[in-house]
């Protein structure tokens, strides 16, 4: 028995180690950076999504900082050299097209504005900016938003919140109300059900087979689609207006940026996905644990929208203005952003094979001690300084023509949500939490606070 045991470890061992060499020697190319491809089809997914900042460090450690590997279910270029991942995001059209994971492109769908370059990708990134750009926010969308959070952050005196539930009920439900505001009470919650299995799939291995988190998403996004088409359909039967942004891509008939029926479904895909975890967990519930780790930083946060509401009504709303003077929240934000979950990628005419992808990783960038003194040290102050705002190595909300086109939308949320939420409380740990940060930012319980009246 022994015996077998021995022998059946050892033709293990000479499998695994064959099956890792013939995966290695089928990606070898010429000029290729060095680095290990994993497993056939699967990679080094699952170390790549459960070690992630560990996992770049310790392949940066052996290979360099530019080194390959296979994630995702596509053999990719990871680049962890801040001179070279500005370079790639400031030159898309210089031989560089932007590309994500492929189970992102098949979930999130062909027009969307992640999968499309050049002058479609122009068209749909203006569609998008009239939808959440500025002149939207000051119009339509602030309002909105102001009510929204002002009637969520009410009565939550002596009770214990889960500020992770209640971001994520503030950024989603705010947008997709925004979205659809007629029918959203229907079917938000069938909705949502849906899109957290495409979001869940858009970081994940594209096997499409049934039980997989891919195939769950590709089935998901039919039945939004489903969803979506028989509300058009029911809108355009009837002769009411709506004021959303569903309307507003119907009826664009005349307008420059007239859509198809699946350029509309995928960009309300994007606004919903980009929006997400990045306002609510990476940036709203990060900015209130990390505040109530910082008591002095809270207070000057504080005192700047105490100052705010001093010069209004009880119950009147904040506004553009209001937003616009608050810089010390503005800097606070800065530091406390964690970057998009999602991937940028781009494919190289000249070094990189077609069909690989160069995962550009900037997450590290914010803790780099040459740009930043004390990268650790949670310092909005420093943030005050115009000139590290625009730093050229600051990517907190992406670079060049893929520039974040939710900032300020983004921005507005999280400030208001903070407005309220200090204006009216004072809040303790009820335990302590621990973050996962990679793919995505998470606390497996909530963050759980003892909220009581300011
Ligand atoms: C505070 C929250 C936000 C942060 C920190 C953030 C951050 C970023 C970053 C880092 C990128 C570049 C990503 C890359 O190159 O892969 C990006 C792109 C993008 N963001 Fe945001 N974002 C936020 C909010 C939003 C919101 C609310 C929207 C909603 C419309 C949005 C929509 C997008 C889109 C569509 C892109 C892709 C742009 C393109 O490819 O042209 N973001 N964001």
């Amino acid at each position: 028995m022994t015996v077998l045991v021995f022998w059946g470890l050892i033709l293990a061992f000479c499998i695994s180690f064959a099956l890792l060499k013939w995966n290695d020697l089928k990606y070898r190319r010429k000029r290729l950076p060095r680095g290990t491809m994993g497993w056939p089809l699967f990679g080094e997914t699952v170390d790549f999504l459960k070690y992630g900042p560990d996992f770049m460090k310790k392949q940066s450690a052996k290979y360099g900082s530019v080194f390959k590997s296979h994630i995702l279910g596509c053999p990719t270029v990871i680049s962890t050299d801040q001179e070279l991942n500005r370079y790639i995001l400031m030159n898309e059209g210089k031989g560089l097209v932007p590309g994500y994971p492929q189970s992102m492109l098949d979930v999130m769908g062909k027009t969307n504005i992640a999968a499309v370059h050049g002058s479609a990708h122009k068209f749909i990134r203006g569609s998008l900016l009239s939808l959440v750009g500025t002149a939207a926010i000051k119009d339509q969308l602030f309002p909105d938003i102001d009510k929204f959070i002002r009637i969520l952050t009410n009565n939550w005196d002596g009770k214990t919140i889960d500020i992770q539930e209640k971001a994520i009920e503030m950024a989603f439900y705010v947008a997709f109300r925004q979205i659809i505001e007629t029918e959203c009470d229907l079917i938000y919650k069938a909705f949502k059900e849906e899109f957290d299995k495409v979001a869940t799939a858009a970081l994940s291995l594209p096997i499409n087979i049934p039980g997989t988190n891919y195939y769950q998403g590709l089935q998901a996004r039919k039945n939004i689609h489903k969803i979506l088409r028989q509300i058009m359909e029911e809108r355009r039967a009837s002769r009411k207006t709506h004021n959303d942004m569903f309307a507003e891509l119907i009826g664009n008939e005349k307008s420059r940026y007239r859509l198809t029926e699946e350029q509309m479904f995928d960009q309300i895909f994007t606004i919903l996905y980009s929006g997400y975890e990045t306002v609510s967990i990476n940036t709203t519930m990060m900015a209130i644990k990390y505040l109530h780790d910082h008591p002095k930083a809270l207070q000057e946060l504080r005192e700047e929208h105490l100052a705010i509401r001093e010069r209004k009504k009880p119950d009147e709303p904040i506004d553009w203005n209001d937003y616009k003077s608050m810089s010390f929240t503005r800097a606070a934000f800065a530091v406390k952003v964690w970057p998009h979950s999602k991937m940028t990628c781009m494919c190289s005419r000249f070094l990189i094979p077609k069909g690989w992808r160069i995962y550009v990783f900037t997450r590290e960038l914010n803790y780099d001690p040459v740009l930043y003194p004390e990268p650790y040290t949670f310092n909005p102050w420093r943030w005050l300084d115009k000139s590290l705002e625009s730093h050229s190595y600051c990517f907190l909300f992406g670079a060049g023509g893929r520039l974040c086109p939710g900032k300020e939308l983004g921005m507005v949320k999280v400030a208001t949500f903070l407005h309220y939420f200090v204006t009216k409380y004072r809040w303790e740990e009820v335990e302590e939490v621990e973050i996962l940060k990679f793919p995505r930012v998470e606390i497996p319980n909530g963050l759980h606070e003892r909220v009581s009246k300011y």
